[in-house]
């Protein structure tokens, strides 16, 4: 059984979309944040302020080993996982990538109260959101099967990805 990964700016809805998804295809669903949290016993944000980003990206490097060995996975990525190419055409060789893609005033609106996302921190959160999607958009772009998620609902989007899953 072939994996689906979500891939996605922060707040285009990866989490909520990947349970649901998960939960219609009778497929087990992982969120890379999640296990990396677990794993180190502490959270993200703590994660990226004592070890800084480089060492968080080696933790999601080799999660996406592990994750792109197995089948039958709705992943749920973090963010950040296409600024490393290897990450993407590991995943690919196993599974089904599908970008979320949400419009900056989306993204802002679900993730305005977040204090758990290291990058968005602090005030002037629209600016930071517009900053790393220029350099990050011919990333997302780039990938083969793009869902604008802005309008739809959980529930709208993961049957989307449903019917690509099945014509895959
Ligand atoms: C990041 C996104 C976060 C998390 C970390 C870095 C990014 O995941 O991995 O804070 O670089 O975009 P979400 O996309 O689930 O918020």
């Amino acid at each position: 059984m072939r994996n689906i990964v979500l891939i996605g700016f922060m707040g285009t809805g990866k989490t909520s979309v990947g349970r649901k998804l998960a939960t219609a295809l009778g497929l087990s669903f992982v969120d890379m944040d999640a296990i990396i949290e677990e794993r180190e016993g502490r959270p993200i944000t703590e994660i990226f302020a004592t070890d800084g980003e480089p060492y968080f990206r080696d933790l999601e490097r080799n999660l996406v080993c592990e994750l792109a060995a197995r089948e039958g996975l709705v992943v749920g990525t973090g963010g950040g996982v296409v600024l490393n190419p290897d990450n993407l055409s590991d995943f690919a060789a196993t599974g089904l990538l599908v970008c979320l893609q949400a419009s900056p005033e989306t993204i802002l609106d679900r993730v305005a109260h977040d204090t758990t996302r290291p990058l968005l921190a602090g005030e002037d959160k629209m600016k930071k959101i517009l900053g790393i999607l220029e350099s990050r958009q011919p990333l997302y772009a780039a990938l083969p099967h793009q869902v604008d998620t802005d309008g739809l609902t959980i529930a709208e989007v993961s049957e989307h990805i449903r019917r690509l899953y099945a014509a895959d």
